[in-house]
C-alpha cells in the first residue's frame, strides 16, 4: 500500500494522506542552518550543531508522535485547521505534502479556503522561510485568524529537556513590530539569538507558552485560538518561551494573500552584543528581515536554491528503462547522499541530536557517495577527520562538529577506524586528482606539535592493523569493527554499561575477519596513493602486507564454504559452522568478497551462495543467521537485541550493498540487482504500510525473518546506507568508476536491463557514456572514445578536454 507518488518531473515525493505509518520527513539547508521537517509540519531547527545551539524544541518519542514543530492555526469561524493537519487534526478537505530536495510544500483545503506553505532554507542565509499563501475559493468574503506558533529551545538540546530547575528562571525575549527576538542567556556567555517574524503588520503577539495554550492544554487546542480568538501580548520571563504571530486575514472571493514568516539565527560579535543595556543588537536581524520582505524575494531565493541543486544532480545522471532506478540514481539517492554527509548520525526523528557527533567511521563512509557533488566540501571533512587521528594510527570514535575536537566519552579503540580514512582519502583523490591533499599537514588529536603529512595518517592508519595483529594474525577487533555491537572484549554483566566503552579497549585475542577484508581492499588503495606519489617502495611494502592478510583470510578465516566473521577473546569462531547461534554473517562475506579474496579460487562464489542460502530473505539480506536467541557475555550488545531486530539478524541495509558489489565482482548482474531492488525505496515504495518509513529514502535497519514482522523498516534517512548504495548503483552496476588515471566504465546489471546512457562530470569535463548491453551481464568488448576504440576499461583523462563521447558495448 502507498501514501503518494514520485512526482519525478519536480523531484518531489507527494504525500496525499497526513496518516502516513510514521512521519515522513524532509531536511531543509545546504551549509549551516537546518530544519527537520515532517509532513504534518513536525520538526525542529538547529544551527550547526543540533545538540548545542537548537532554536525550537522538539519532544521526541511523545504522544502524539511528532507533536512539536512550525505550526500555522487558521481560524474560519468556528473551525480551526491546520495546512499541515497537525496538531489540530481536524479532517481537510484536500491535503497534499510535496517533499523535494531541500523544500517542503503543502496544498490543503478547508471549507473554501486553501492554504499553501512553501519551507526552505536558502542556500547562503541562516534561516528557514515559510512562505505562506491563503486563497477564499468561495463567492462570500472570508475573515480569517491566522496564529503562527514555534516554541523555543533554551539552545542547549540536552539540557532544554532536563535543567527544569535552572532553565524555568531563564527564558528572556523582546517584541518590536512583527518580529519575536528570543534572547535566552544572551546577557550571559551567549552572542547569538533567534528571531522568529513576518512581512506584515500583526494583530497580537503572545511569547508565553501558558498564555497561549492556556493551562492543562497543549498545541492542539490552543486557548487563544479556541476560546479567546486574540492573543494576550504576553512577555516570557522564564517559563517556556513560544513565538506567536496573530494576523487577521480578511479576503474577498477568489482573493489570495501571501505572508512570509521567517525564522532565523542572529550572532553578534562580542563587543557590539548590545544597543543599550539589555536591548540586543538587532542589526544581523534587520538585515535577514529586509532581505525577504517580498514574495518577488523568496522566488529569488527559491530559484537559486533550486538552481543549486539542479548543478548538483546534473554530476551524475541516469536514463534507463527502469524508472525506478532512474530516480533513485538522479535524485533521492544523491539527495540522501548529502544529508547524510551534513548530519552523519546526529539529528533524524530516530537520533535525537544530543548523542553522537560525527563518527570517524561513519564519515569518511558518507564521503563515498558526497565526494563527486562537493569535492572542497569532502577534502575539508577528510582533514577534520584526519585531525582527530592518534599518533599510534588509531582514532577517536567520533567527534564534535561544532569543535572538531575528539570525542574522550567515547574515546577509541574501534579497529576498523583508522582504514576508512584510507577508503575516504582514496575515493576524493579517484574522484577529483587533487594529490595536494596527500601533503597537507594535519595534527594529530588537534595538536599541531606533532603534524604530519596525511599521507603519513594513511600511513598510521594502514600500519595499525599491521601491528595490531591476534593469535591467528587477523586484525585485532577492539571494542567493535563495523558492528559497534560485536563486543567482544567487553563483557559487561550490568544494565546501563555501554557496551561501546565498557572494559578493556584492547584485548590481545579477540580477531575480526571483517577488518581483514577492509585491510586487503584499502590497503590496495593505500599503496595506489603511495604510487602516486613516486613511492614505489611503500606501495610494494604495502601490497606484500596484503599479501599475507589475503593468505591468512583464507587460512584462518575461511570455514567450508564461507567465511568466517571473527574469533571471540577465548580464539573460538564466531559465524561458522561451528557455532550453535551465529554461524554465518554478512559482513566477512561482503567485504572479503568485494575486496577480490577467494575470487580466483572460487571460494568468494562459494561464500555469496551461502549468503543467498541463509541469510536472505524477502526484505533484504539479514546480518546473520541464526540469531542469537540468549545473551552471550562473551558477544556483547550484538546478542542483547530480541532476535530480528538491529545487529541480531536484522537487515542492516549499510551492508547489503556490500554484496551487491560483491556479486559484480564476480560477474553476477542478475543477482547483484536482484539484492539492489530488496531495500531500495522506490521498490519498496509498494509495502508502505510494512515497511513504515520514508519511500524516497533508506532506513538503518528493516526487521528480519525472526521478527514479530518481518519487514518492518526502523531508523530512516541518517544511514551509511546512502552513500554505500550509490557507491553500488553508480560504480559496480551501472559501472562507472573513479580511477586515478580517469573514468573507468565495466558495467555489471541484470541481463534484462536493457541499453543505457550515463552522464557525468570529473575533474571538469562531460562524459555522455552510452551503454549497449546485449543482454550480457558483465564484460565490455569495446570501448569506443570520441570514434577510437579503445584497450581496457579506463577512458584515458586528457588535462584540459572537456568534452568525451563514449560508447560501450558489453
Ligand atoms: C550504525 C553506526 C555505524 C555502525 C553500524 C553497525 O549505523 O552508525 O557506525 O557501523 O551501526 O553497528
Ligand atoms: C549503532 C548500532 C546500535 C548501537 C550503536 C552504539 O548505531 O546500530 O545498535 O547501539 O551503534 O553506538
Amino acid at each position: 500500500m502507498k501514501f503518494g507518488y514520485f512526482d519525478d518531473a519536480a523531484k518531489e515525493y507527494v504525500i496525499t494522506t497526513p496518516k502516513t505509518p510514521l512521519p515522513w520527513i524532509n531536511y531543509l539547508g545546504t551549509n549551516d542552518f537546518f530544519s527537520l521537517i515532517s509532513n504534518t509540519a513536525g520538526g525542529y531547527s538547529f544551527y550547526k550543531d543540533a545538540k548545542l545551539l537548537r532554536l525550537t524544541r522538539f519532544r521526541y518519542n511523545n504522544v502524539p508522535g511528532d507533536s512539536n514543530g512550525k505550526y500555522y492555526y487558521i481560524k474560519d469561524g468556528n473551525t480551526v485547521w491546520n495546512p499541515g493537519w497537525m496538531p489540530t487534526k481536524t479532517d481537510l478537505d484536500s491535503y497534499e505534502c510535496r517533499h523535494g530536495i531541500g523544500y517542503s510544500k503543502w496544498n490543503s483545503s478547508k471549507n473554501g479556503v486553501s492554504a499553501s506553505v512553501l519551507a526552505f532554507v536558502p542556500t547562503d542565509d541562516t534561516c528557514e522561510i515559510n512562505q505562506l499563501k491563503l486563497t477564499n475559493n468561495t463567492d462570500s468574503v472570508k475573515e480569517l485568524k491566522l496564529f503562527s506558533y514555534v516554541e523555543w529551545c533554551l539552545w542547549n538540546a540536552a539540557d532544554d529537556m532536563q535543567n527544569f530547575q535552572r532553565n524555568f528562571s531563564t527564558g528572556e525575549v523582546e517584541v518590536i513590530d512583527s518580529t519575536i527576538y528570543h534572547k535566552t542567556e544572551y546577557r550571559e556567555r551567549r552572542n547569538h539569538y533567534a528571531i522568529f517574524t513576518v512581512n506584515t503588520k500583526i494583530d497580537g503577539f503572545d511569547t508565553q507558552r501558558e498564555n497561549f495554550l492556556g493551562a492543562y492544554r497543549d498545541n492542539h487546542d490552543p486557548e487563544v485560538v479556541f476560546d479567546k480568538g486574540a492573543c494576550t501580548g504576553s512577555i516570557a520571563h522564564g517559563w517556556s518561551p513560544v513565538a506567536v504571530h496573530e494576523i487577521s486575514v480578511k479576503l474577498e472571493p477568489g482573493e489570495t494573500k501571501s505572508y512570509v514568516f521567517l525564522l532565523g539565527y542572529c550572532e553578534n560579535p562580542d563587543n557590539d552584543k548590545w544597543e543599550s543595556k539589555n536591548v540586543v543588537n538587532k542589526k544581523p536581524a534587520k538585515a535577514l528581515i529586509t532581505k525577504y520582505q517580498t514574495d518577488a524575494d523568496v522566488d529569488k531565493a527559491f530559484d537559486k536554491l533550486k538552481t543549486y541543486w539542479d548543478n548538483l544532480l546534473s554530476i551524475y545522471t541516469l536514463e534507463s528503462s527502469n524508472d525506478k532506478v532512474n530516480r533513485m540514481v538522479n535524485i533521492w539517492n544523491q539527495y540522501q547522499c548529502m544529508v547524510t554527509f551534513n548530519m552523519s548520525r546526529s539529528a533524524s526523528y530516530y537520533e535525537s541530536g544530543i548523542g553522537r557527533g560525527m563518527g570517524f567511521r561513519d564519515s569518511n563512509q558518507d564521503l563515498l557517495g558526497f565526494v563527486h557533488l562537493i569535492p572542497e566540501r569532502a577534502r575539508e571533512r577528510i582533514i577534520d577527520i584526519a585531525s582527530t587521528q592518534f599518533e599510534n594510527g588509531s582514532a577517536y570514535h567520533q567527534y564534535q562538529p561544532l569543535t572538531k575536537r575528539g570525542n574522550s566519552d567515547i574515546g577509541s579503540g574501534f579497529n576498523d577506524d583508522p582504514l576508512w580514512l584510507i577508503a575516504g582519502t582514496s575515493a576524493y583523490v579517484r574522484e577529483t586528482g587533487d594529490v595536494s591533499i596527500l601533503k597537507e599537514i594535519v595534527p594529530y588529536d588537534n595538536d599541531m606539535s606533532v603534524a604530519t603529512t596525511l599521507m603519513e595518517h594513511l600511513k598510521r592508519s594502514f600500519d595499525f592493523t599491521v601491528n595490531n595483529k591476534g593469535p591467528h594474525k587477523l586484525p585485532l577487533i577492539g571494542r567493535a569493527d563495523w558492528n559497534d555491537c560485536l563486543n567482544l572484549n567487553c563483557f559487561s554483566e550490568h544494565p546501563g554499561e555501554s557496551f561501546q566503552c565498557f572494559g578493556p579497549s584492547e584485548g590481545p585475542v579477540a580477531e575480526s575477519v571483517f577488518i581483514a577484508g577492509m585491510f586487503v581492499k584499502y590497503g590496495e588503495e593505500y599503496a595506489q596513493l603511495a604510487e602516486l606519489l613516486g613511492d614505489t617502495a611503500e606501495a610494494e611494502r604495502a601490497r606484500k602486507e596484503v599479501k599475507i592478510m589475503y593468505d591468512t583470510v583464507l587460512e584462518a578465516g575461511w570455514d567450508g564454504d564461507w567465511f568466517v566473521r571473527a574469533y571471540d577473546a577465548y580464539s573460538n569462531k564466531i559465524g561458522s559452522k561451528e557455532c550453535e547461534e551465529g554461524k554465518i554473517f554478512i559482513e566477512s562475506n561482503g567485504f572479503c568478497s568485494l575486496a577480490g579474496i577467494g575470487v580466483k579460487e572460487g571460494l568468494a562464489e562459494k561464500a555469496l551462495d551461502s549468503v543467498k542460502k541463509y541469510l536472505d530473505c524477502k526484505y533484504g539480506v539479514m546480518i546473520l543467521q541464526p540469531a542469537y536467541t540468549v545473551y552471550h557475555l562473551e558477544l556483547g550488545e550484538i546478542s542483547s537485541y530480541p532476535p530480528g531486530y538491529k545487529e541480531n539478524a536484522g537487515i542492516f541495509c549499510h551492508n547489503n550493498p556490500w554484496v551487491s558489489i560483491a556479486e559484480t565482482v564476480i560477474g553476477r548482474g542478475d543477482r547483484a540487482f536482484e539484492i539492489y531492488k530488496k531495500t531500495c525505496p522506490a521498490y519498496t515504495e509498494e509495502i508502505s504500510e510494512i515497511h513504515k518509513t520514508e519511500p524516497y529514502v533508506y532506513c538503518q535497519m528493516v526487521a528480519g525473518n525472526d521478527a514479530y514482522i518481518p519487514g518492518e523498516g526502523k531508523n530512516s534517512w541518517l544511514t551509511g546506507t546512502a552513500a554505500w548504495t550509490f557507491v553500488n548503483i553508480s560504480q559496480y552496476i551501472l559501472g562507472v568508476y573513479p580511477t586515478h588515471k580517469g573514468l573507468s566504465v565495466d558495467p555489471c546489471v541484470p541481463s534484462d536491463f536493457g541499453d543505457f546512457k550515463v552522464t557525468r562530470k570529473f575533474r571538469g569535463a562531460s562524459y555522455e557514456i552510452s551503454v549497449k548491453t546485449n543482454g550480457s551481464q558483465k564484460g565490455v568488448k569495446k570501448l569506443i572514445v570520441d570514434g577510437q576504440e579503445v584497450e581496457g576499461t579506463v577512458i584515458p583523462f586528457v588535462e584540459g578536454k572537456k568534452n568525451y563521447k563514449v560508447e560501450v558495448v558489453m
